[in-house]
């Protein structure tokens, strides 16, 4: 048995992300919602901001923005930055988030954050309460520490925060599956498995012997300092 409601925007659980826009002495930073991938080849993103927000007229003139994921440990930055206006005060400054230059676009990334996208604007569309910024994401920002010995990003390192009908939730690093596990024949998981394995031993493996390389020329230079 359901009930049945008036339309609503419930569909849970969404990122709460901070938008950074402008430049680098004079950006804004706010927490956004309404937010998502649209496409995958370019890779494309939206989010939704209402014109009153002092970021609006700042993020529509530059037609750029950066997306920086949060995490458990941002968590109450996030509703600061989603609570009060930069109109007010210096939010990057209150809440000691740090600014780095981005590559592309001008507005600042966030060094806390362990995800950037950098985004430039493609389209608008008024759409009511809010304006949707269509973006193309040009690049990408992953923090070292989420690389596994394959290179392989691991956001479930992350400590990801994730928004659910007006809370904060932490993404816990359970996991269930892996994208298409529940069509994966029992050989193909087997020997998947197996690949995986192998590539660990190997990069393990060529990680010893940099090591072990490193400490035989580290010694040699001592010796010719010496
Ligand atoms: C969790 C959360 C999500 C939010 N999502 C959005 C959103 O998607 N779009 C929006 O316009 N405002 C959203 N807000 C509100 C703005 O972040 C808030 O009004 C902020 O103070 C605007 O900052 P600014 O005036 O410095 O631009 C959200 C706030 C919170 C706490």
């Amino acid at each position: 048995m359901k009930r049945s409601l008036k339309p609503s925007t419930l569909l849970y659980p969404l990122p709460a992300v901070l938008v950074t826009g402008g430049t680098m002495d004079n950006s804004t930073v706010m927490t956004a919602a309404w937010t998502g991938i649209v496409n995958s080849d370019p890779p494309m993103t939206y989010v939704s901001i209402r014109p009153e927000r002092y970021s609006y007229p700042i993020i529509k003139e530059k037609g750029e923005f950066v997306i920086n994921l949060t995490t458990v440990a941002l968590v109450e930055a996030t509703d600061y930055a989603g609570c009060v206006s930069g109109r007010k005060e210096d939010k990057f400054e209150k809440l000691g988030l740090k600014k780095v230059p981005g590559e592309i676009v001008s507005a600042p990334l966030i060094a806390q954050c362990p995800v950037n996208l950098e985004c430039r604007i493609t389209e608008e569309r008024e759409l009511g309460s809010h304006t949707m910024f269509l973006a193309e994401i040009v690049r990408v920002h992953v923090d070292e520490s989420l690389f596994d010995a394959n290179d392989r990003i691991c956001l479930e390192k992350a400590g990801l925060l994730a928004y659910v009908h007006g809370s904060y939730h932490a993404v816990t690093p359970r996991k269930l599956g892996t994208f298409g596990y529940s069509v994966m024949k029992p050989k193909t998981k087997k020997k998947k498995a197996a690949e995986s394995r192998s590539r660990s031993l190997l990069k393990k493996k060529n990680k010893e012997n940099k090591r072990k390389e490193s400490v035989f020329t580290g010694k040699n230079r001592l010796v010719s300092e010496d």
